[in-house]
């Protein structure tokens, strides 16, 4: 269904939607465990209002699930799959970049195995998308998924582009921090965690109604990358580390359906 756009002139300000979100993370309701995950109703963030159910959720046998949704064997990942930066026919513009990091549990044991997939915006801010009309160039030479699977100990190792930020429609002068979205699939289907990992001292991350959307700034600053000098590749790349907790009090928090 396609909907007619507000006029960027009725958007809401950047400076209206920046008090929006410092009322709410000073609102006592805003306390406890839901502090680590995105709120449902996070103003600020405008659809997250309007998209997520409001009504019990049919409970359905995992087992029928397990039938029905995409499966992925791990036999067909190639290992050429973790650099982005390949497969076409010149090197993509941009900062090139390694992210590397550990998939653990709860209590800190490394995930064996585990399917990470990613997808981002290109060096100018724009995705491969008919959805993403924004006057930024596409890049011919990068496309912007990759995946991989995680080794023995828990590790995983992307080569890729620093993403730029971009612009929605939230309110007016709206831009995204620059993020790769991840998805990692646990042991089934019905434990796929999907959230974003951001770069440090971004400017847009205070200004960014879905990064704020979790009010607790400990739980934020667990999606935010680390720039490891020790993973910088001479004349190479720069290097970020960035682990997923999948499980228990530090886990990595993950996002609603459709976050941009
Ligand atoms: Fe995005």
């Amino acid at each position: 269904m396609s909907s007619v756009p507000v006029p960027a002139s009725r958007l809401p300000t950047q400076t209206a939607i920046s008090a929006e979100i410092a009322t709410l993370h000073q609102d006592p309701r805003c306390a406890g465990a839901a502090q680590q995950r995105p709120r449902l109703d996070f103003a600020p963030y405008r659809s997250s209002l309007t998209r997520h159910p409001t009504k019990d959720l049919h409970h359905v046998d995992p087992e029928t699930i397990e039938r029905a949704a995409p499966c992925f064997g791990h036999w067909d990942v190639d290992p050429l799959e973790a650099d982005l930066t390949i497969g076409h026919a010149g090197e993509p513009i941009g900062e090139r970049i390694i992210v590397t990091g550990r998939v653990l549990d709860g209590h800190g044991r490394p995930v064996q195995g585990q399917l990470v997939e990613v997808w981002q915006a290109n060096a100018g801010g724009r995705y491969v998308h008919q959805g993403d009309q924004h006057p930024a160039p596409l890049d011919p030479n990068f496309t912007g998924a990759g995946r991989t699977l995680t080794d023995d100990a828990g590790w995983y190792r992307f080569t890729t582009i620093k993403p730029g930020p971009y612009p929605w429609r939230n309110h007016n002068n709206a831009w995204r921090p620059a993020h790769v979205h991840f998805s990692l699939f646990g042991t089934d289907f019905t434990q796929r965690l999907v959230t974003q990992m951001y770069f440090p001292g971004d400017p847009l991350l205070a200004l960014d109604p879905i990064y704020q959307s979790i009010t607790d700034p400990e739980a934020r600053g667990r999606l935010v990358a680390t720039y490891d000098h020790d993973v910088t590749t001479h004349e190479w790349a720069t290097g970020y580390r960035w682990d997923v907790v999948l499980s228990g009090g530090t886990s990595t928090p993950l996002e609603q359906e459709d976050d941009q």
